[in-house]
């Protein structure tokens, strides 16, 4: 009951409250005119902050009015701004508004007035302005010091983009003011006599010690300022805060470009939550720690303020912590039970609260990549067993976890390597075989490729090869090779062998490879075939063979060069029929030799077929050494047999022929005219078969010169255009010449050589030194028809002229007959000449003969009864010839060198000695007698020649003829 009274009183004073203030304002008298305006200035800001009051409002009246405010420049009626200003107006209560002039404030006096009307719906019309305040000066000129210039604003701050308004104010009257932007002009609008402006738009940043702006008067002032740009301050992006542990938040934002200027300090940062009310100033620019309050607040409204001079932006996040958990990262990360396939891990978590759980991923990398990835859910330790490993491989284990209750981020990772252990091989090794003669035995190489990584399963030491004879099939042949080796080489009997091949590692050996070998090298003659070629390689095929159950091999040569070379070879099914080999190692211009062999079910090989052929053919690189042959004046033959076709960079198709060929000369026959790279003309022609290897050019004039080259040809065209041969043919009539010569010379000089041999018995016989009477036929002939009794001449009858002596080096001896006595003691072995000289020098008609013993003839002659050799012909001392030309010379020379010999002669050897007679001298001239042989007149025969024994010989019987005669002995001498 009371209480209804009470709000009755309540309704009723506020009716008649409201009732009473309507009453007032409508008794007011209006217009409420503005009062007590005043201007002051903010020259930083260059604001204008006006504050005015309305006095004559009733008590507690609160008004809704409209000010208009105008603002002119240097004088009153200079309006420059006109702003209308609603408001709510007290009883007394100061009026503000404020006004920021682009232009600076120093530079112009400014006056402000202001009037207002009510705009209060409560009001009713008519309503109007209220008069105009009195006009307020706001003039900061006033303040400026004695200087002539003054430039403003000084050292604004700004952000990019801005547009701003420079003025300058001048107290010299004539003056020439420019102004410059970093020492560019600028352009300058004048505002009154003394204010000019100027206004620079879109302001950017240059560097953060500002932009130089300066003015200046030429000889009277200069004035400077600085304008600095800020970088506008962005809003804080990415902001988030996430816990470790549920202590602390810690808060994270990219603040974007920094506003830092001298002007102005860095941008600040606050944080506030407003759940709790808390602030906090951050000491960095990009994060922040903010402690967890005690009691277990969930829910975070987090506003980050981000704050400079010129501006500030905020940006808000409301989350629940449980939803913002970052975990620590886990740690302990072990392996246990490593095994070639499986190992295990283990690692621990940090816990949160008693009750998380988290959620890790266990990641395994094999060579950078994830082979394996498992999510496990853990609350302390975690554990997993991997499997499916491969054997001596190295992996690496990365362990991360998250928060399980809600995901927000993964923790950073931990990891760890391990390697698995080793097992034995997988695969047996790929082997391949070679068998050859080496000196006459029957050897065969094994080849083997390495095992891959995933087929060895550890280092591979060595490669056991074991030899079985199936003839002796309990004997083996082990071989260990150590490892990187991947041939070997066995001496085989002729018989087959079965060869195993393992390659082992620490833990075991391979599976065998096995191979059987037969010492037959297998070379059986198989038609060689050209292989194909595609984009891809050689393409080789060839025909199935029913003895090929266990597939085909394709064997070939990278470098088919190299001596012995290393072999290739390709493994195919039994079904193949065909494969594309390929390798890096063909190169063009080479020939490469492709065998296919046949594998039987006891891996014994036999060649099937044989293929070669070039990846691309060259053109050949050099031409055939070309011999000629059978030159004739009408042709010659050209063979080039040792040109190897086989060894070329390509297919020899054949080979061209060139023939060098004079401007408007006719080609041979078969030749066709072709004109070449210089301006020479030649002759072609083409030989299509590349064996032959011999041409024989033909219907070649005589005694001419012809050049000639020979290259060979292949798909990749022709050799090198090198050195043409030159050759002449011969004369037409040489060959006929060379007929007749020969012959004619052969037989000069067969006589030649007879005549040599038989130079003796030719001197015998036409030119003795001493003709031999008993061979002379004159006294035969005369003897038989003239005079029957015809004798040889005696020497009774003779007058001797002279005695030529010749005497053989052995130390013969002659006695002249008719002087000596010592001719008993006296031995003579040699014959000798002696020449009688007469004493007489015109002996009247003839004289008595003189007989001389003639030594030419010796003992054994003489029994034979034969005519032997003439003695040798002696020889005459240089020095003496001359000399001997006058008898008297001669005479002392013989008597001399006749005493000398005979205190040489050796004495008592008995022999027989030869007599003889001489013709007697011729009468009249006796100068003439050594020249011309004397012609026997009376004793013109000789007598029988007697053998008479040495030292029984007698003086002849003429007195006369011993006076007058000197004999010559000298031994091997001969004087005329
Ligand atoms: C979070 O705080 C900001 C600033 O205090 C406030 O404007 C906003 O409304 C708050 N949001 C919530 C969901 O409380
Ligand atoms: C925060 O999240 C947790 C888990 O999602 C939830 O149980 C809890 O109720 C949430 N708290 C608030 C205040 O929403
Ligand atoms: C690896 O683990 C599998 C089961 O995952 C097991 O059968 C095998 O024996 C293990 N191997 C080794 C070497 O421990």
């Amino acid at each position: 009951m009371a209480l209804s009274t009470i709000f009755l009183t309540v309704f009723l004073l506020a009716l008649l409250s409201l009732r009473t203030y309507q009453s007032e304002v409508l008794s007011e008298t209006l217009p409420l005119t503005p009062e007590s305006l005043n201007v002051s200035i903010n020259s930083a800001h260059q604001r204008l902050h006006l504050q005015w009051t309305i006095h004559n409002l009733a008590y507690h009246q609160e008004l809704k009015m409209v000010f208009q405010i105008q603002i002119s420049r240097f004088k009153t009626s200079n309006v420059i701004w006109k702003e209308s200003y609603s408001t709510t107006v007290k009883q007394n209560q100061g009026l503000h508004w404020s006004w920021e002039s682009k232009l600076p404030l120093e530079c112009a006096t400014h006056f402000v007035r202001v009037r207002g009307k009510v705009d209060d719906a409560r009001i009713p019309e008519p309503k109007f302005w209220s008069n105009w305040s009195r006009w307020e000066e706001a003039d900061a000129q006033n303040s400026l010091g004695p200087d002539l210039l003054f430039l403003f604003p000084e050292d604004k701050l700004v952000e990019e983009g801005s547009d701003v308004t420079f003025c300058y104010v001048s107290r010299n009257h004539q003056h020439n003011i420019s102004c410059y932007l970093e020492a560019a002009q600028i352009h300058i609008d004048q505002l009154d006599p003394r204010v000019s402006t100027f206004k620079l738009k879109n302001v950017s940043f240059i560097r953060r010690t500002g932009t130089n702006i300066f003015c200046e008067d030429p000889g009277v002032a200069m004035k400077g300022t600085v304008l600095f740009v800020s970088k506008i301050l962005e809003e804080p992006k990415d902001f988030f805060c996430e816990t470790q542990d549920f202590k602390n938040l810690n808060c994270a934002w990219d603040p974007g470009s920094d506003t830092t200027l001298p002007k102005q300090p860095s941008q600040s940062y606050t944080l506030f939550e407003s759940f709790s009310g808390k602030k906090m100033l951050c000491e960095h620019r990009n994060f922040c720690n903010w402690q967890v309050a005690q009691d277990s607040q969930e829910m975070y409204n987090f506003t980050l303020v981000a704050e400079n001079y010129l501006r500030k932006r905020r940006v808000s996040i409301l989350f629940n912590v449980t939803h913002r958990v970052h975990p620590m990262s886990p740690y302990n990360l072990f392996f246990e039970n490593i095994s070639a396939t499986n190992a295990t891990v283990t690692w621990k978590v940090h816990a949160i609260g008693n009750y998380s759980t988290f959620l890790c991923q266990l990641e395994l990398l094999g060579e950078g990549k994830v082979i394996q990835q498992q999510n496990v859910s853990v609350k302390v330790s975690g554990e997993y067993l991997l499997d499916d490993l491969e054997p001596d491989t190295r992996y690496t284990a990365r362990v991360r976890c998250a928060y399980a209750n809600h995901f927000w981020k993964w923790s950073e990772p931990i990891s760890q390597k391990f390697s698995t252990s080793e097992a034995a091989p997988s695969e047996a090794p790929d082997v391949w075989r070679n068998v050859r003669l080496v000196s006459g035995r029957p050897t065969v190489t094994l080849f083997w490729k390495p095992l891959s990584k995933s087929q060895a399963n550890g280092k591979i030491l060595f490669y056991k090869v074991i030899v079985e004879n199936p003839d002796k099939p309990s004997k083996f042949e082990g071989l260990s090779i150590p490892a990187p080796a991947n041939s070997t080489e066995l001496p085989l009997n002729g018989s087959s062998y079965q060869i195993h091949v393992t390659a082992h590692n620490s833990v075991g050996p391979s599976p065998a490879s096995v191979i059987t070998v037969s010492g037959d090298p297998g070379n059986r003659e198989v038609e060689e075939e050209r292989v194909n070629i595609t984009e891809d390689g050689f393409s080789v095929s060839w025909k199935p063979q029913a003895g090929a159950p266990a597939g085909y091999v394709v064997e070939w040569c990278d470098r088919p060069q190299d001596l012995p070379c290393d072999p290739q070879w390709k493994n195919l099914g039994p079904n193949a029929t065909s494969t594309v080999i390929d390798s890096g190692a063909f190169r063009p211009g080479v020939r490469y030799n492709f065998r296919i062999y046949g594998i039987s079910t006891e891996r014994m090989a036999h060649l099937l077929e044989r293929k070669t052929g070039y990846i691309e053919e060259l053109a050949p690189s050099d031409n055939p050494r070309v011999v000629t042959s059978h030159l004739t004046s009408h042709s010659f033959t050209l063979t080039w047999k040792d040109y190897s076709t086989e060894s070329q960079p390509g297919f020899i198709q054949g080979y061209y022929l060139y023939l060098k060929s004079k401007v408007g000369e006719q080609c041979l026959p078969g030749f066709e005219k072709t004109g070449l790279t210089d301006d020479s003309v030649y002759c072609k022609h083409r030989i299509d078969n590349p064996e032959q290897k011999t041409f024989v050019m033909e219907n070649l004039q005589p005694e001419s010169v012809y050049e000639f080259l020979i290259t060979p040809y292949t798909s990749a065209g022709e050799g090198p255009l090198g050195a043409f041969t030159k050759v002449t043919t011969s004369s037409e009539y040489s060959h006929a010449l060379v007929l007749i010569l020969l012959p004619m010379i052969f037989f000069i000089l067969l006589f030649t050589i007879v005549c040599y041999l038989k130079s003796q018995w030719l001197k015998e016989k036409c030119y003795p030194d001493i003709p031999d009477p008993c061979k002379s036929s004159v006294l035969s002939l005369i003897k038989s028809k003239e005079n029957p009794h015809l004798t040889i001449m005696n020497v009774n009858d003779c007058v001797p002229d002279a005695i030529e002596v010749i005497n053989k080096p052995e130390g013969s001896k002659i006695q002249f007959v008719g002087a000596s006595k010592s001719l008993t003691e006296a031995e003579f072995t040699k014959p000798t000449y002696l020449y009688l000289l007469p004493t007489v020098k015109n002996s009247p008609g003839p004289g008595p003969c003189i007989c001389f013993e003639n030594f030419t003839y010796n003992q054994a002659a003489s029994g034979s009864g034969s005519c032997d050799p003439f003695p040798i012909t002696p020889q005459v001392p240089p020095g003496q010839r001359g000399p001997l030309t006058s008898r008297g010379n001669l005479l002392k020379a013989l008597e001399k060198n006749y005493m000398n010999s005979l205190g040489e002669i050796p004495s008592g050897e008995a022999s027989l000695n030869y007599v003889s007679q001489l013709v007697s001298p011729m009468s009249g001239d006796k100068d003439n007698l050594p020249t011309n042989p004397p012609e026997p007149i009376l004793c013109s025969e000789y007598k029988m020649q007697m053998a008479l024994p040495l030292g029984l010989a007698s003086p002849p019987p003429s007195e006369n003829s011993r006076l007058s005669s000197t004999a010559l002995l000298d031994q091997g001498e001969h004087y005329r």
